[in-house]
């Protein structure tokens, strides 16, 4: 059977909402997609269907979770579960002070007896697939055997499917260096596929072109080391969306993609119906502001999009005059 997460977008705060959701679907529509981390209090206390609620078109999407209460995250499972997501993922990869502080993100990587009682409860929760999203290591503890006795324990909970974020998690730097620093250790990815044949392994971190997503999959001649089952790319599809569509064609040939005009046309569509719901559609459009980016006219469609103007109305107005 296909491995369905083989190619992923990540989760990103602020950023994969469920319209920007909607808008990488029409560039890829085989690549897995992930909400932004949503916090399992919020789910349980609040308003879950807000929160949770998402267009069908969207799947196949995994819901993140952070938390570190195993009650409160079950809950939180129980009650996606009714939303038919895909996958629900455990953060164990945020190194923000403000997560750090809340004991949940990356500070769960040095208590795994916790994580593995949170996927056990998660398990529990539900029947959908239950995976985890961590680091290669967090401060002093980046060897290659703290990864992995992390990983045998939370596989050892029941957990098969690992993202693994081939960045050691820094407390002393902001979450904005640690985007750059240390650098990416990607040999770990293959080292987890060596010792856990039976788990997959999604990587990430600064992949950004196709070719270094097959690099990453294919086996490793020189080390004699497997490659990872899937790539996780974050920041690149943020910039480049339509990046999406290369990594599309490249994986799933097979399958027939969406013409530039075609994704504007399902844009505005999608624009039109949410103006009409009351939602504000400066948050609607943030994510589609990079379409055309690295493309001449990227800068005048941003531009026409902010001052409110409809997608197919700009697309017409640039590339059709
Ligand atoms: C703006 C931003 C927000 C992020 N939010 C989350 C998040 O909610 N959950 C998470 O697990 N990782 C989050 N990350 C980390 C990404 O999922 C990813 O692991 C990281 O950006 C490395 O991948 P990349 O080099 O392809 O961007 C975020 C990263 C960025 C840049």
């Amino acid at each position: 059977m296909r491995f369905s997460q083989r190619v992923c977008v990540a989760p990103m705060m602020d950023i994969t909402d469920r319209h920007c959701r909607f808008f990488y679907r029409l560039l890829g529509p085989d690549i897995f997609l992930f909400t932004e981390m949503l916090h399992s209090s919020a789910i349980v206390n609040g308003d879950f269907s807000k929160l949770l609620d998402f267009d069908k078109s969207e799947h196949p999407v995994g819901l993140q979770l952070g938390g570190s209460e195993p009650k409160v995250l079950n809950q939180a499972t129980k009650i996606a579960s009714k939303f038919a997501y895909d996958e629900v993922n455990l953060n164990c990869g945020c190194p923000s002070s403000r997560v750090l502080a809340g004991n949940f993100g990356v500070a769960l990587m040095r208590t795994p007896a916790v994580v593995a009682d949170c996927i056990k409860a998660m398990k529990d929760g539900s029947d959908v697939r239950v995976s985890i999203k961590h680091r290669i290591g967090i401060d002093d503890n980046k060897d290659y055997e703290f990864v992995r006795d992390f990983v045998g324990k939370v596989r050892d909970a029941g957990c098969t499917l690992f993202y693994v974020h081939s960045r050691c998690a820094m407390s002393n730097l902001s979450p904005k260096k640690n985007r750059k620093i240390p650098s990416i250790d990607m040999l770990k990815v293959r080292l987890l596929k060596r010792d856990f044949p039976d788990c997959q392994f999604v990587a990430n971190g600064e992949l950004d072109s196709v070719a270094k997503c097959i690099s990453i999959l294919e086996r490793s001649k020189d080390l004699d080391l497997p490659g990872a089952d899937g790539v996780m790319l974050g920041r690149a599809i943020w910039k480049f969306p339509a990046l999406l569509t290369e990594l599309q064609k490249a994986f799933y040939p097979e399958k027939n993609i969406h013409s530039l005009r075609d994704v504007v046309e399902g844009l505005d569509y999608y624009y039109d119906l949410q103006k009409n719901r009351g939602i504000d559609t400066r948050r609607v459009i943030r994510g589609w502001a990079n379409l055309f980016n690295r493309q001449k006219g990227a800068k005048k469609w941003r531009i026409m999009l902010g001052e409110g103007l409809k997608p197919m109305e700009i697309y017409q107005m640039i590339f059709c005059s």
